[in-house]
């Protein structure tokens, strides 16, 4: 029978569109004009990408000119690892290591470790503390041993898992000296927390237009002027000759209108969506003792540690597909964070790495919340969840099985 009533607790993976965005999405789309184009379509088209991108540099305390539009966050963070160490090993074939947090998005890791197999880097994992925050004192004493080794650092701005924030600023201090470029991927943290490219002193930065507001397959790379990026893919030379293709006036016209209104009002959202989140971090405590919250307490001194709209826990004896599964069942949309390999949940890399054993790390659960969100969204959540854990704990942990028949879908990270 389906639920009458859901919730959507999911907006780490994507959040819906705000209506001014679908507005500016639909009217751009109707038009035509390649922006390349030198024709009066095409100019008009081209004005609004320029537009566009000031608005985006001005959101994010960029200039336009470091504004490099691609088709979303994975695209950004490939040309990001990708393009820098390329760039780097030419004027320098010493430097081969590429730093990156143990707890990155895989659009960071994977091409980190693509470049491994393919292109002679060597990868350094930063190790994290137990709420998934960097071990600054790892990098600096990774860096006062092997700087002239080293080709680039990324360090995510915030985790989207766990949702914990990194010391962005002490990575920057700790990198200067060396003048090692530093990337930080921040698709979970823009439009939701204060963010400014030029104070935080980065090289590069990566935001994703559905994460905000915008729509799927937009977003962009911040990049300094002065860094060298060899190209990921060749054709056009548009954006800088950085990422060649198109480019997508109507979706870079919507994701600018997003991240305008995310920068607007985010200190009201963040208010109202971080309340909302301790009423499901007490709401979840009460309803099952024994799950247990990763990365830093909110109801504790944690708030400003972490994401204002997520929430992540682990329960003890359940597997967390079990529990996404049975939640989607009475309505609850949520996530484990992870991804799943042939069909079997693999226990989440960012919890190991944050020190979780692995049988802890297979209940996870995160609970994400934005714009909206509501407190019924929490309460249906915290009504059906003591009967979802029970039947989750029933099956145990042999009940992988449950999610066997989405296995393609399951194989896919997500968020
Ligand atoms: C931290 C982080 N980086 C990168 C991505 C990928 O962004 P996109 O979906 O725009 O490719 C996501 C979302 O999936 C993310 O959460």
């Amino acid at each position: 029978m389906t639920p009458t009533r859901s919730a959507y607790l999911d907006h780490a993976a994507t959040t819906p569109m705000s209506p001014a965005a679908v507005e500016a999405f639909a009217a751009q789309m109707a038009l035509t004009g390649n922006p390349s184009s030198l024709h009066a379509d095409g100019r008009a088209a081209r004005r609004v990408v320029e537009e566009s991108r000031e608005q985006v540099a001005a959101a994010l305390g960029a200039r336009p000119s470091e504004v490099v539009f691609t088709s979303g966050g994975t695209e950004a963070d490939n040309i990001a690892v990708k393009g820098i160490f390329w760039s780097r090993r030419v004027t320098h074939p010493e430097r081969r290591r590429i730093l990156v947090s143990g707890v990155e998005h895989h659009a960071v890791l994977d091409p980190a470790f693509w470049m491994a197999e393919h292109a002679g880097a060597e990868i350094v994992l930063l190790g994290v503390d137990a709420e998934g925050r960097l071990d600054v004192e790892a990098l600096r004493a990774e860096l006062a041993a092997h700087a002239d080794e080293v080709a680039l650092i990324s360090v995510m701005w915030a985790n989207n898992e766990v949702g914990t924030l990194q010391p962005i600023a002490e990575v920057v201090a700790a990198a200067r000296p060396y003048g090692v470029p530093v990337h930080s991927d921040a698709v979970q943290a823009a439009g939701k927390i204060e963010l400014d490219f030029a104070a935080s002193g980065l090289d590069a930065l990566t935001v994703s237009a559905h994460k905000l507001g915008g729509p799927v397959g937009v977003g962009a790379l911040l990049a300094r002027r002065s860094l060298d990026i060899t190209p990921v893919s060749h054709g056009g030379g548009q954006e800088r000759g950085v990422r060649s293709g198109t480019v997508d006036a109507a979706a870079i016209r919507s994701f600018a209108v997003a991240l305008t209104e995310a920068v607007d009002t985010r200190d009201a959202v963040s208010t109202r969506v971080s309340a909302l989140r301790d009423r499901l971090v007490r709401g979840v405590r009460a309803a099952v003792p024994t799950a247990v919250l990763r990365g830093p307490d909110p109801l504790g001194d944690g708030a400003a540690r972490r994401l204002p709209g997520s929430a992540h826990f682990t329960f003890p004896g359940c597997e967390g597909d079990s529990l996404l599964y049975l939640l989607d069942s009475a309505g609850v949309r949520t996530s484990t964070g992870s991804a799943c390999q042939a069909g079997v949940p693999q226990p989440s890399h960012v919890l190991l790495a944050s020190g979780v054993g692995e049988e802890d790390a297979r209940g996870a659960l995160r609970f994400s919340l934005g714009t909206t969100s509501s407190e019924e969204d929490v309460d249906l959540l915290v009504e059906v969840l003591p009967e979802v854990v029970e039947r989750a704990r029933a099956a145990g942990l042999a009940s992988a099985g449950i999610g066997a028949g989405r296995s393609r879908q399951a194989q896919e990270a997500h968020g």
